[in-house]
């Protein structure tokens, strides 16, 4: 039975994590702040958790989170490209600060592994696809600058201090209780809910631009098999998580509004500042390092996610 600490653990990826860690047995700490977290995500496990409502920007708070934990999954962050264009500052102290108070927690209180929440924003616009872990990052927005930043410090962490350090480059992660209400929710949520409202969707730019959209599950999959990896095969090391495919905009909003029965044609808007044209990733490097196979592809990822999204927001009766 491990000791985790999962930061950002009422979060839409963290919960699952959390879910996942006290399924096999795991003593799990959550550390949230609420900001993007609901304590919704963890029902059924408020119990069985120790949660701390705390803030990544709390250095102390932060610390003592750490106390007598073996590993910590540092999931917590102000995510959205947009966001960071928008307010610099703020997803500066939360993704940088925050994650260097984890670490400092981590080095301080002896924990032995931290798994940290990276970005596949670190490629940019690069030529090359596939991306691979030795590209050189061009990072296009502060988000993604921030998120590349944490990686710089969890390598020097283990480098520098021994802390057993592994940065899971995320690709575009869907899945149920992702966000859906927020201007800066991720595009799949976002979508799923304004069709089963009757809303029109707006596609930023073309709609051509290609993600890696990834099921949640893949993920914590890849958290859970990286946690007990040797170090000899994973402390200090990038490696991108995703499913190896790549799906256009146009695709994803026509999968949606087959499986919703939306019927209304795409809408587009003018395209976003900061914004990644293409993404996808090799997984070759988790594959080796520590077996990752993605679980769930993205047609499967698609159907589970709009089945939870229509439970979740059911039609309103009409009014009377
Ligand atoms: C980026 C990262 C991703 C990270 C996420 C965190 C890349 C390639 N991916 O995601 O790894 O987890 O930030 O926030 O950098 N869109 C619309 N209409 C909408 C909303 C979005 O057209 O209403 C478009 C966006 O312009 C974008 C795409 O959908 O082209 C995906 O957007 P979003 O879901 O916000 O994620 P990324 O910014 O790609």
């Amino acid at each position: 039975m491990a000791k985790v600490l999962v930061t950002g653990g009422a979060g839409f990826i963290g919960s699952h994590l959390v879910r996942a860690l006290l399924e096999r047995g795991d003593s799990v700490r959550v550390l949230d702040n609420f900001a993007t977290g609901k304590p919704r995500n963890l029902d059924g496990m408020l119990d069985v958790i120790d949660l701390r409502e705390v803030d990544l920007r709390d250095a102390d708070g932060v610390r003592a989170a750490c106390a007598g934990m073996e590993y910590i999954l540092h999931q917590g962050a102000l995510p959205s490209v947009p966001r960071s264009v928008q307010d610099p500052r703020t997803s500066h102290e939360v993704n940088v600060n925050g994650t260097f108070n984890v670490l400092e927690g981590a080095r301080l209180e002896g924990v032995r592994r931290v798994l940290y929440a990276a970005s596949s924003s670190a490629y940019g616009d690069q030529p090359g696809f596939p991306r691979v872990e030795t590209m050189v990052p061009q990072p296009l927005s502060p988000y993604a600058t921030q998120k590349l930043t944490g990686e710089l410090y969890m390598q020097t962490y283990w480098r520098v201090y021994g802390v057993e350090t592994v940065c899971l480059r995320y690709f575009n992660i869907f899945g149920p209780r992702q966000d859906a209400e927020s201007a800066y929710s991720g595009v799949m949520a976002r979508f799923a809910l304004q069709m089963i409202r009757g809303e029109q969707p707006t596609i930023f730019g073309d709609g051509l631009q290609g993600r890696d959209f990834t099921y949640v599950e893949n993920v914590v999959s890849a958290n859970l098999k990286s946690m007990s990896a040797p170090a000899t095969s994973v402390a200090g090391g990038v490696f991108n998580v995703a499913c190896g495919t790549r799906h256009t905009l146009l695709e994803t909003y026509s999968g949606l509004a087959r499986l919703l029965t939306y019927p209304h044609p795409v809408l587009h808007g003018p395209a976003r500042d900061g914004d990644v044209r293409d993404s996808l990733a090799d997984i070759q490097a988790a594959r080796l390092a520590f077996g990752y196979e993605p679980l769930i592809g993205f047609a499967e990822g698609l159907r589970r996610t709009v089945a939870w999204y229509r439970k979740e927001y059911p039609p309103q009766e009409a009014e009377h």
